[in-house]
């Protein structure tokens, strides 16, 4: 069997890796299997590829392995859990600079270029330009070294649109007129840079978990072009997975928002600086030990995590928790809300790292019909997702916005650190509430007393 046969089933096996893997992926109990399955894939994928026998030198290719693994290595170390969001956002830019650069070297080594070469040039400029710049602010704004609220100035969507414009004519230049248009390339590069920036500044840091998303696709479609370019079947094939599954996921959160692609993209809640509209009153504050002695009795608990589960670290407290419950004849059930946290799939991520068992997690849609029969509900370093105005108030920002009812539970537990708005910035009348009382602290502090309090009624 010659090489290239060789690569090209190679090339197969590795793609349906990728398929099953993502599948597996699309449940906690076999995500983890999925995730190895798919790393297989690459793998396969990446040394079958050293074979190639169109590699003349093996110098560059190994100091850039190593380069990047020890710069990925560093950086995944040093980076904080609740810093995940913004180091994926990096990810992704890097993966766009990465293929501008393949590119850019197909571009440079072939005077004459093909018509589907050239077109995929030309796209994979435009896409990994603002991939890259895009992925950059969205880095700077949810690190905060970047204002989080909507950056905008006079005549800006002028700009923008005569920025369009003229990648357009690049474009028809580009492809239209056969030649080597160096400087028009150049030019292309640079207005897909600015226009990266120019796209994502105007969205607020509390869209950007959707930003992400949208330029995680992207990454995935500059992949595929520049897999027309190379000619490369396996990387056309992993980038249009990832240009999907991207695009899949930015609905998914949009619809958990109640909001569409286009409003978050060019449009709407977007500032994380927003007024309450909602009215306020008297929160009720109750100490880590009365709230013992509610739960003591309670004969259904329901656990809402948000993103101050996170910030705590409160997970394997949470889990303590649970089983001291369970062990008083408790049920306890953990509920989910698709956007709980700062990424898709944070709360399950931090609740299996805990060693949660998988089928106590209900989803939002499960829950929220039977939470009027729930004893307590304890919700904890969550905010927006379990606000009621989005149900009760027309006037609030979040309106429509499904969230979790933990309001029609008998009682709720709040706990959080202070009266501070969530992500959204917004008011939240779940505090006010007649059966809501807050315990104030750090989430794990909070848990941990309660904790100790079974323990020492146990005893
Ligand atoms: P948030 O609304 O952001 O509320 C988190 C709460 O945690 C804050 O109110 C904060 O109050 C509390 N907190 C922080 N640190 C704490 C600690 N150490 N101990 C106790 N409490 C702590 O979180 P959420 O309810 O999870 O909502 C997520 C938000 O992100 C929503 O607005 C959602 O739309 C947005 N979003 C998420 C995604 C994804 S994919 N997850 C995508 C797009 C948008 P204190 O400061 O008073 O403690």
């Amino acid at each position: 069997m010659n090489t290239d046969v060789f690569i090209s089933l190679a090339y197969i096996v590795s793609a349906v890796l990728f398929a099953f893997g993502l599948k597996l992926l699309g449940s906690p109990a076999t995500a983890r299997k999925g995730n190895l399955l798919s790393a297989i894939g690459m793998l396969l994928a990446v040394v079958v590829t050293l074979t190639s026998r169109h590699i003349i030198d093996y110098k560059w290719i190994v100091l850039g392995l190593l380069a990047g693994s020890a710069l990925g290595v560093y950086a995944a170390n040093r980076a904080k859990m609740i810093q995940m969001p913004e180091m994926v956002a990096l990810l992704h830019g890097f993966g766009g600079l990465a293929s501008v650069f393949v590119d850019w070297v197909a571009f440079d080594s072939h005077l004459h270029l093909g018509l589907i070469a050239t077109v995929s040039i030309y796209l994979s400029i435009l896409i990994g330009g603002i991939t890259f710049t895009g992925s950059c602010v969205a880095w700077g704004k949810l690190s905060e070294k970047l204002p989080g609220s909507p950056i905008s100035f006079p005549g800006q969507k002028l700009l923008t649109i005569l920025i369009f414009l003229a990648v357009v004519v690049c474009g028809v230049i580009f492809i239209g007129f056969p030649g080597h248009h160096y400087t028009v390339f150049l030019i292309l590069l640079g207005l897909s840079l600015l226009l990266g920036v120019l796209l994502v500044i105007p969205i607020g840091g509390a869209d950007m978990p959707v930003v992400i998303s949208v330029l995680n696709s992207y990454s995935g479609l500059v992949a595929c072009t520049t897999g027309f370019v190379l000619d490369n079947t396996l990387l056309i094939v992993a980038g249009a997975l990832v240009g999907a599954n991207g695009v899949i996921l930015s609905i998914i959160m949009c619809k958990a928002m109640n909001r569409s692609l286009i409003n978050v993209l060019f449009g709407g809640l977007g500032s994380s600086t927003k007024k309450s509209v909602t009215e306020t009153g008297e929160a009720k504050p109750i100490s880590a030990e009365d709230a013992f002695l509610v739960l003591e009795s309670a004969k259904s608990v329901v656990i809402v995590p948000g993103y101050g589960l996170a910030v705590a670290q409160a997970q394997h407290a949470v889990r303590e928790l649970g089983e001291l419950l369970e062990e008083n004849g408790c049920d306890v059930k953990y509920a989910i809300h698709p956007v709980a946290g700062r990424m898709p799939g944070h709360m399950n991520v931090l609740l299996a790292e805990a060693n949660v068992p998988y089928d106590q997690l209900l989803e939002m849609d499960a829950v929220n019909p039977t939470m009027n029969m729930v004893d307590v509900c304890i919700v904890i370093g969550a905010n927006d997702v379990v606000n009621p105005a989005a149900r009760e108030d027309e006037a609030s920002p979040i309106y429509g916005m499904p969230v979790i009812n933990v309001d029609e539970a008998k009682t709720v537990f709040v706990l959080k650190r202070s009266m501070a708005s969530g992500f959204a910035g917004i008011e939240n009348p779940l505090f006010y509430k007649e059966n809501t009382r807050m315990i104030f602290g750090d989430a794990k502090s909070t848990v941990q007393s309660l904790v100790a309090e079974f323990k020492s009624a146990a005893e």
